[in-house]
């Protein structure tokens, strides 16, 4: 099985449940917690994993009992870890608020050491990275890291893809080395200016990434599901029905690690796309991030009907 290269951060998913966030100086009762593993990127090579990938992850950890977390999810998941140790920095962590009426989320997060990441540890990787059928990443550690990343990748002829995720600045040159880009509604708004709320502005926004150097635009749409557009081909893949949200923390990073695997395994974009929406929407019904990935078995079902 060709290998996917995955760049991001592990960071520790402290999650509250709770009817409202609190406001500055209150403090208020929640209804709920739970501390498991998290990260973009962490979670991404998860269920890339999970999902039947063969998943490598690139990151830094600090030498602690979130680091431990780390490696024992990346184990049970058969995620294989390229890991630098940061014994000076510590690993980071993630204040999630999730809404238990709707499981939407609100997330702070501090990478820790994974701020450290930098071209010259790309630079160290650069055999996984070349040897890769995919790379993947997004946005929580550095931007020069990414961007590098993308660039050993694409001048090795390995497919690129780039989940802006959270949003940020991005420069033309940096889009232009990602085959596929794949952000939800407010990060392509945010890259594009185009407001996303139909399907017509979803493709202005697909369309105002591919004039800024993006191959494809992927843009997830939440509940509603993914509108994928290359120029030639522009495909709306409607969301699988879920009967109870638990949950929304990690279901865009359950999309593109499947995503991923599926690509990595020769199926055609869409195919795969609707491969990462039935993993998503399998994600949904479950508490947690990492915790929430499904496995190939059950992601099949889903497809079977
Ligand atoms: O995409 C969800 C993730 O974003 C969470 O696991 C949290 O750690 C943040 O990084």
């Amino acid at each position: 099985m060709p290998a996917i290269a995955i760049l991001g951060i592990f960071v520790a998913d402290a999650t509250f449940r709770a009817p409202r966030q609190p406001a500055m100086g209150e403090t208020i009762l929640g209804q709920g917690f739970a501390l498991g593993p998290g990260g973009k990127g962490s979670n991404q090579a998860v269920a890339a994993a999970r999902a039947g990938g063969d998943a490598r992850f690139l990151t830094r950890l600090g030498r602690d009992t979130f680091a431990d977390m780390a490696r024992k999810v990346w184990a049970e998941a058969g995620v294989t870890p390229h890991i630098i140790e940061d014994p000076d920095s510590y690993t980071g962590a993630a204040g999630i608020f999730v809404d238990p009426a709707t499981g939407e989320n609100a997330i702070i997060v501090c990478p820790g050491s994974a701020e450290n990441l930098s071209p010259a540890d790309l630079d160290a990787q650069r055999p996984l990275i070349e040897n890769a059928a995919i790379f993947l990443t997004q946005l929580e550690q550095p931007l020069a890291a990414a961007k590098h990343g993308l660039g050993i990748a694409r001048a090795a002829g390995v497919r690129t893809i780039l989940n802006p995720a959270p949003a940020a600045e991005l420069p033309g040159e940096m889009l232009a080395l990602c085959d596929i880009v794949t952000p939800n509604e407010t990060e392509a708004e945010a890259l594009t200016g185009v407001r996303v709320e139909t399907l017509d502005e979803a493709r202005a926004a697909a369309a105002a990434l591919r004039a800024r150097g993006a191959g494809a635009a992927l843009i997830t749409l939440g509940a509603r599901g993914v509108l994928y557009d290359d120029g030639t081909i522009s495909e709306y893949i409607p969301a699988f029905k879920v009967t109870q949200v638990v949950e929304t923390t990690g279901a865009g990073d359950a999309f593109n690690g499947t995503f991923a695997t599926a690509l990595a395994e020769g199926a055609d974009v869409l195919t795969a796309a609707r491969f990462g929406c039935a993993a998503a929407s399998i994600s949904v019904t479950r508490p947690g991030a990492a915790a929430s990935m499904p496995t190939r078995a059950e992601i099949d079902a889903v497809l079977a009907g």
